[in-house]
């Protein structure tokens, strides 16, 4: 997803703002660019394909500016290509701009400029359209001509702009897309996610919906949209840089599975008091409130939804309350039944995936009470929400989900036990039963984790397969289709999930000789079960490998190959059955040669729809 970066003060802008976009690689990009100061002009240099690219062209040639933006695109509007590249300039070349986002009525004012001003067009972004607008309405100050810009733009964007003839000065706009300031002495720098400039500071200003700031280098104004002066707190960033890097490990994407034992226990310990009781400080619902809760919707997209459809069989079981799990995209055209005895629950790591945050406001639209589960603090889905449950797994890097994962199964096991023991669903005896089995998660994850050897020989001989199957009963389908995703996302290998239970519906036409099918068996109540659907395809040639709990031993007469995950109780068996799919696919994408923490086509904040 796009990135932006700007620089301000009396240091050589392009190394800083070339390493701040760096630290954005991993949100995912086709294309980077800049604009700096050279003698008196705005120099734009942008090209497609890694960042090096333009990093190479651009620290040779000595820009001596010190006053620059630059940006890393994810292709929205137009293919990846140079022209496409951000930053965009006017007609003049003297009004650069960069901007994630999309500008939706951007055709409309197009079609303005070029038939009414005679524009004639270089790109087909939509933010180029920003550029000769500000020059459209430029007469010797850039804040008023962007402000007069903005109120011309519909959709969500962020957006950084520089203008030759006041070299003195950064303007930036947010509208529904992330955007922060980091303040220094005799500098300031902006950037679209605080680790692009924890290099150089702590103190940060998070950036309000529709609000305009005013850069210089001594100074950091924030406007609203009637052009008043907003107050701002700074906000301290207390987590560190070095987290966010591999410490060792080849990808981030093995780095933050190894990392899931202390995201499952912060996450919990970090809310038991000393008797023992989930203490949510962040919410604030009470009995009363939750009394009146009559359904809830989770919503969310990808590995989070798949956290939601556990999350919904949680809340169902120990707080008995009625959950539909939906996919955001799809939420938010379905026209939902929502009052405001509705309890949305929003699943993001990011907090900025669009389509959960749609999704989001149009359940407040209409009503409901807004509680998300996120794990990027002062995100947008979480600033937008009445309560927020943030899930400690620190900074995940790696494009595909893991530790977020497992974390936020976590936070939907807390949230739904909470929630029965409030509402006297679930006796204190079960509850504390339950919690004090999460609280060996991380135990048993770590024990997953130190076996990681026969998996790796396992991926090592799968590695070929053109297609994979997932299957399981119960909470292991919801399983199961985290685990296909990760495998196709990373490995591209062609992966399906499948209740197995509907395998003689129509799937079971795919089994041949050799088909890979990994089949989930670790629900007790569901076991013989799934020991029949193994028997299914194994007689139809599918080479089987089954994940099991210790003990169960049965399993072995069917299945070609048995992981074994420690025994728990059912319900939990998610945290744990996870694990040993997240390390297959890592190690089969390894054994293929991708790109584990930068798959083709993905990005890792979808901020677009
Ligand atoms: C898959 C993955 C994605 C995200 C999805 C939602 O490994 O990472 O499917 O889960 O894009 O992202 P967030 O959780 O940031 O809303």
């Amino acid at each position: 997803m796009c990135g932006i970066v700007g620089y301000i003060g009396d240091k050589k802008a392009t190394p800083i703002i070339v390493d701040g976009l760096s630290r954005l690689e991993y949100r995912g990009y086709d294309s980077a660019g800049i604009a700096v100061f050279k003698d008196n002009k705005v120099q734009v240099e942008k090209y497609e394909g890694r960042l090096s690219v333009l990093a190479d062209k651009v620290l040779e040639k000595d820009y001596n500016g010190t006053i620059g933006i630059g940006h890393t695109r994810w292709a929205t509007h137009g293919a990846p290509s140079d022209a496409n590249s951000h930053p965009h300039t006017d007609q003049t070349g003297d009004i650069a701009v960069i901007h994630n986002g999309i500008i939706e009525n951007y055709m409309k004012l197009k079609e303005w400029l070029i038939e009414e001003k005679g524009v004639s067009f270089k790109s087909e972004t939509d933010t180029e359209v920003i550029a000769h607008l500000i020059n459209y309405y430029y007469e010797g100050d850039l804040l008023d001509a962007v402000f007069k810009t903005i109120e011309k733009m519909e959709g969500a964007y962020a957006i950084a702009v520089v203008c030759k003839d006041e070299p003195d000065k950064i303007v930036a706009v947010r509208k529904d897309s992330p955007l922060i300031v980091g303040l220094g002495k005799g500098e300031n720098f902006l950037a679209s996610d605080i680790p692009a400039i924890l290099k150089h500071t702590r103190d940060v200003f998070l950036i309000e919906n529709d609000e305009v700031v005013l850069l210089t280098k001594d100074r950091v104004t924030i406007y609203n949209e009637l052009r008043q002066v907003q107050a701002r707190e700074i906000y301290k960033v207390t987590w560190d840089v070095e987290s966010a890097e591999k410490e060792g490990y080849e990808h981030f994407m093995i780095k933050e599975i190894h990392e899931q034992p202390k995201g499952i226990h912060e996450t919990l310990n970090r809310r038991l008091n000393s008797e023992g009781i989930i203490e949510l400080d962040e919410i604030k619902i009470t009995k009363e409130d939750l009394d009146k809760i009559n359904k809830i919707y989770i919503v969310a997209c990808g590995t989070a939804y798949h956290a939601g459809l556990v999350g919904k069989y949680a809340i169902e079981k120990f707080a008995k309350i009625p959950v539909n799990c939906d996919i955001a995209s799809e939420f938010r055209y379905r026209d939902p039944f929502i009052d405001e005895n509705t309890l949305f629950i929003a699943v993001s790591q990011s907090g900025e995936t669009l389509d959960t945050l749609a999704a989001l406001r149009e359940a407040k639209r209409r009503g409901a009470r807004i509680l998300s589960v996120v794990n990027v603090v002062g995100s947008s889905v979480a600033r937008e929400s009445h309560d927020v449950f943030y899930t400690w797994a620190g900074p995940e890097i790696a494009v595909a989900s893991s530790k977020a994962y497992t974390t936020q199964l976590t936070a939907m096991y807390m949230i739904a036990l909470h929630m029965g023991l409030t509402k006297g669903a679930l006796s204190r005896e079960r509850y504390d039963e339950i919690i004090a089995e999460i609280g060996k998660m991380p135990e048993k994850v770590q024990s997953i984790l130190d076996d990681f050897t026969d998996i790796q020989h396992l991926a090592g001989t799968q590695f070929n397969n053109e297609s994979v199957f997932f299957m399981g009963r119960g909470l292991d389908i919801d399983v199961a289709m985290e685990g296909s995703l990760k495998l196709k996302e990373i490995s591209y290998i062609n992966s399906s999930a499948i209740a197995a239970g509907e395998l003689k519906h129509g799937t079971i036409a795919l089994i041949e000789d050799g088909t890979l099918v990994v089949a989930l068996a670790t629900q007790d109540k569901l076991y013989e079960k799934m020991l029949s659907n193994i028997k299914e395809v194994k007689a139809r040639g599918a080479h089987v490998v089954a994940i099991a709990k210790e003990g169960n031993k049965e399993v072995e007469k069917s299945a070609d190959t048995v992981i074994y995950i420690p025994d728990t109780m059912d319900e939990l068996a998610p945290i744990l059955s996870v694990v040993p799919q997240q390390l297959f696919s890592y190690y089969v994408a390894v054994a293929r040669g991708c790109d584990v923490d930068k798959p083709r086509n993905l990005a890792k904040s979808v901020t677009v729809e």
